[in-house]
């Protein structure tokens, strides 16, 4: 196991960041509820404290037995964390008098103190929080001040426990970096090499002692993770990983043959089983959204579930969960409320009765990302776009005939070409197309038509969670519209949406 540091989530919306800014420094960390924290072991080199929206003069603050720390190993409470040890520690936080919200200058820098080391004076830090800390014990030394903030870093004197009332993680804060740093290579002395080549090594050769001489089954989706995962797994056990890739009739355009001919380069066992007709009667007249993906989830499992039965004495099945999903299903405050029946359609009964193994369930978004270049996955696979698991059924509004599905992939196949041809791809985060049930009116040729209305949809994100839509040249829309009214029969109108996400969504349904 690598060496790694433990992030104790207070309930921050920043808390993942701070995970993000570590594993950039090729260090690996963990991120766990405050109230739900494995035991230390040897691996564990530093704890941070996350900051949260919570007070500590709150009666029912949330809040841990900090002696299993201080002291004991290097300890930095962010924000809400510094607060935290300092009310522990009978020091004073009371209500900020002043905003303390946004950017601020670092004044009085201790620089020889390790924390502080190679910060400049004058740095700007930002700052998020209602609470100040206004007095600490005499065993506190302050390492810096704001104009408005006394103790804006502090350090117990006889251990190596600190505090820092901003936050180093969010990419306002100059230097935030480079204190984190200080952190964990100079306080914690992690070794840095955490890396995707490492974690393949490591990963592969776990996987061989896991799964020895196995079979396992992994449903692809044509997508980043699932494609990543297989990889992993492939390199462990070879042939004994079957993978499954289903033609739900809901892929974009020639999307299939493509990505079976690409899987099946990578030297990957896969079968592709064409159920197009299975989804198609089982959506028939269906017009609630969530209907739709529930349908499409239940033929999923139906079809995958026969596929796997015909594996003789198959024992596990692999997924492509990250780790964003299994801080969901964590988090402090239990996983986020269903607002669709989402994300992963995939997700498996347990009927099957396999055991679940899941190789990239510690890795962010952009990690998994970075291993499959490392396992050499074509950058075809590795950028492409997110595509949602119910695929076209969601961007056909109201219910989905083959027909539909038909022109709506050209519409779409249009788009994202164009795209490709113009270099845009890569700077858009998603695209897609959406058939609206709205007919317009249009000429074509001397014949008035009475045809359908579609959409074009394309959004930058970091993350997905907020997204805003992508200022594509007016040129560019031009010719695509153009394309597609010439090209498509059955639509006569395309609009572009111009909503951001949110208030609204990335898909329409
Ligand atoms: P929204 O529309 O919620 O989408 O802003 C956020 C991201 O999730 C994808 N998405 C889905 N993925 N099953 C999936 O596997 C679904 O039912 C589903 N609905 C939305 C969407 O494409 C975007 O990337």
């Amino acid at each position: 196991m690598p060496e790694k540091i433990l992030i104790l989530d207070f309930g921050s919306q920043y808390t993942q960041l701070i995970a993000r800014r570590v594993r950039e420094l090729n260090v690996y960390c963990e991120i766990y509820p405050y109230n739900n924290v494995p035991a230390l072991t040897d691996e564990v080199k530093g704890v941070i404290l996350s900051g949260s929206p919570c007070s500590v003069r709150d009666a029912e603050h949330p809040t841990i037995d900090l002696a299993q720390y201080l002291g004991k190993l290097p300890v930095l409470g962010v924000c809400y964390g510094a607060q935290l040890i300092a009310h522990e520690s009978n020091g004073e936080v009371t209500p900020s008098t002043i905003r303390e919200y946004g950017r601020a200058r670092l004044s009085e820098l201790h620089t020889a103190n390790r924390l502080m080391k190679e910060l400049t004076p004058g740095s700007v830090v930002w700052m998020s929080h209602g609470d100040t800390i206004k007095e600490v014990p005499d065993n506190f030394e302050i390492l810096a001040s704001t104009d408005t903030v006394r103790v804006a870093a502090y350090k117990l004197r006889d251990q190596e426990t600190y505090g820092i009332q901003f936050h180093p993680e969010v990419t306002h804060s100059d230097e935030g970096k480079t204190l984190l740093r200080n952190f964990v290579v100079h306080i914690c002395r992690c070794m840095q090499d955490w890396t995707s080549e490492q974690f393949v090594d490591a990963t592969v050769a776990e996987l061989k002692q896991q799964l020895g001489n196995d079979k396992v089954v992994l449903g692809l989706s044509g997508g980043v993770d699932s494609s990543v995962a297989a990889m992993l797994i492939h390199h462990a056990i070879g042939k004994n990983l079957y993978c499954i890739f289903v033609d739900n009739g809901l892929l974009r355009k020639d999307e299939f043959a493509n990505v079976l001919d690409s899987y099946k380069h990578m030297g990957l066992n896969v079968k592709g089983v064409d159920a197009k007709s299975k989804f198609y009667d089982a959506l028939a007249g269906l017009t609630d959204p969530e209907a739709k993906r529930k349908a499409i989830g239940r033929v999923f499992i139906e079809v995958f579930d026969e596929e796997a039965h015909k594996i003789e004495d198959v024992k596990w099945l692999a997924q492509g969960t990250i780790y964003p999903d299994v801080i969901e299903s964590l988090s402090v405050k239990g996983p986020s409320a269903t607002i669709k029946s989402h994300h992963n359609v995939g997700g498996l009964p347990d009927f099957m009765k396999l055991k679940v193994v899941e190789p990239l369930k510690t890795l962010f978004k952009d990690e998994v990302r970075l291993v499959g270049k490392t396992l050499h996955i074509d950058d075809a696979i590795l950028g492409r776009h997110p595509f949602p698991g119910p695929g076209l059924a969601i961007r056909i509004l109201g219910d989905i005939t083959p027909e539909k599905v038909q022109i709506l992939q050209q519409v779409d196949h249009i788009f994202i070409s164009n795209l490709k041809k113009s270099g845009l791809y890569d700077e858009v985060w998603q695209a897609g197309a959406i058939l609206t049930p709205v007919q317009s009116v249009g000429v074509m040729g001397d014949e008035r038509t009475y045809e359908n209305v579609v959409a074009l949809r394309a959004v930058t994100s970091i993350d997905g969670m907020t997204a805003d839509w992508s200022r594509l040249p007016y040129e560019f829309l031009a010719d695509v519209s153009n394309e597609i009214i010439n090209k498509v029969k059955g639509v006569n109108r395309v609009v572009y949406d111009i909503s951001s996400k949110p208030p609204a969504t990335i898909e329409w349904e």
